[in-house]
Order: structure tokens, then sequence, then C-alpha cells
């Protein structure tokens, strides 16, 4: 990765806010890997995603300082140090802080595509640009029944609207168009896992859809057989996890061998550990 990069690249790469956190830590705290954690201290709230690691060290745990409030709700690191300056040199102390770390009870989790920035106030959003769309990854505790209200509360210009609510499952689904255009679309789950590849539905954005059409967006995906990349984890050849995981299997054992099969890690490098912990991993 470098500072070069164009920021849709650097977005798939690391699309949310994280704090690492060793196993040790995540399992004494009742922390799932990808839950929403909230750091605390007398200074701010900050709102990540766990990414438990083993090569975090017990008792510490480690956020970029990368996220600014205008990317996420709550991820500026520096929000929680204290303001202090050395007094001869000026130079302040931001390296380090204690916080206190505990698993966010959020109770839905969406991913909301539109085709410009919008003003957003939920417990945590972080926003990234996929392809045409501007993408907001949200999580909430409020109640679910209102966030449809919520949603059309925000595009109040736009006035034709299809939605779908599954009260077996909680999954609701909701899309907004502007002279057939769609300008809007978002994703509700329960459970993050429950949401869509974020792919094919940011590719929808900006296209016309005839009223007869309007349901067929909300399934989210393709309805022909495109497979799903994954998260993306070599960003100079947009090679996603899921591509990955099925050249492993097929008998990559080395990041060189994924290297040679897909070209995964044969710029920058920067992905390697990464391959290589998917390779541990499997
Ligand atoms: S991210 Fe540069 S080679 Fe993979």
């Amino acid at each position: 990765m470098t500072r070069t990069g164009s920021v849709n690249k650097l977005h798939s790469h690391t699309p949310e806010p994280f704090v690492q956190i060793h196993p040790d830590d995540a399992k004494r705290l009742n922390i799932q890997d990808r839950q929403l954690v909230q750091l605390e201290n007398n200074n701010a709230k900050f709102l990540a995603k766990a990414s438990i690691d083993d090569e975090q060290q017990k008792s510490m745990i480690f956020a970029p300082i990368h996220w600014s409030d205008a990317f996420a709700s709550a991820a500026r690191v520096d929000s929680l140090v204290t303001a202090i300056v050395d007094k001869i040199s000026g130079q302040p102390q931001f390296k380090s802080t204690a916080v206190q770390v505990s698993a966010d009870q959020a109770k839905w989790h969406a991913l909301l595509f539109c085709k410009e920035n919008v003003d957003i106030s939920f417990d945590y959003w972080c926003k990234n640009l996929v392809q045409q769309a501007t993408m907001y990854s949200i999580s909430d505790q409020c109640d679910e029944k209102f966030i449809i209200k919520r949603i059309q509360n925000m595009f109040k210009h736009i006035k034709d609207w299809v939605s779908l609510t599954d009260a077996a499952t909680g999954h609701i689904r909701l899309a907004g168009f502007e002279s057939d255009e769609l300008t809007v679309l978002m994703f509700i789950s329960p459970d993050q896992d429950g949401l869509v590849d974020k792919n094919w539905p940011a590719k929808q954005i900006g296209e016309k859809f005839e009223k007869a059409q309007r349901y067929q967006v909300l399934i989210g995906k393709d309805q022909g057989d495109v497979p799903d990349v994954g998260a993306i984890i070599c960003s100079c050849f947009q090679i996603g996890e899921n591509q990955i995981k099925d050249a492993v299997l097929a008998g990559c054992k080395t990041s060189e061998a994924l290297g040679e099969k897909l070209k995964c890690g044969t710029n920058c490098g920067s992905c390697i550990p990464e391959l290589d912990k998917i390779i541990q991993t499997m």
C-alpha cells in the first residue's frame, strides 16, 4: 500500500476501522472477530471492528491512525489521547494511551449505497467509495422498526421507494429511485454475515430500472453465476479473499505459489503477511 495509491483501492483493502486484539484478551472480554468494539477513556469513545490476531501483544491493542471524522463516526485514535506535550520540545505524547475495551451491543448492521455523501447519525458508521457508489457500513442499537422511516427522512427528495421486510429473519431491504434511476439501496440484517457482498449493489447505483424490475434489485446480487471474490487482500491486483482461498484449496501452499497463480503479492508485496495468514488458517 502506498500513500499515492487510489483511495478506492485503499478502501477495498481495509474497508473499516479496526482494533487488533490478542486472542486471549478477546476471550477474556468475550469479543468475537469482526464484532464491533468500543474503546473508552476520559477523553473519548472510539468504535471499530475487532481483528483478533495472535501477533498482537497481550494486554495491548493496536488501532490505525488514518481514519478521520469524514470517513467514520468515532474512529479518530487521537481523540483518545490526552493532550500532553513535552515541556521543552513541544512534542506531543500521542503514541499510546490507556483505554477500556468492551464489546458493543449493536442490534443490527447495514450497508447503505448512495450516489453522494449524506449526513448520517447512527451509533457506528464508516464510509467507503465502491465503484460509482458511496457505501456506508452502519451498526446501531436502535429499534430496527424505525429504520425505513429514518432512511427515507435522510433522502427527503426521493418519493419513489420499494422495500421488503422479512419478519422471520429480521432482514430489511430498501431501494429509492429518481426518474427510474436507482440512487439509494440499503440492506439491513441482525447479523453481519447476513449482509450482501458490496460489489454488485454498488454497480447498480445510477442504473435505470423499469417499474417491473425494481424488486429484483433488492435481491442484492447478480442472478447469473458471477462469483464473489470476497474482501480485497491484494490491492495491487484486486485479488479477493475468496479467490485466494480457492487457490490454497487447489494446492497453492505458499505465497510464492499464490503469486504464480493469481499474481497477488508480486508487486509491492505488502499483502504477503495476509496471504501467509490465510494459508496458515486453512
Ligand atoms: S498489495 Fe501490492 S502486491 Fe499485493
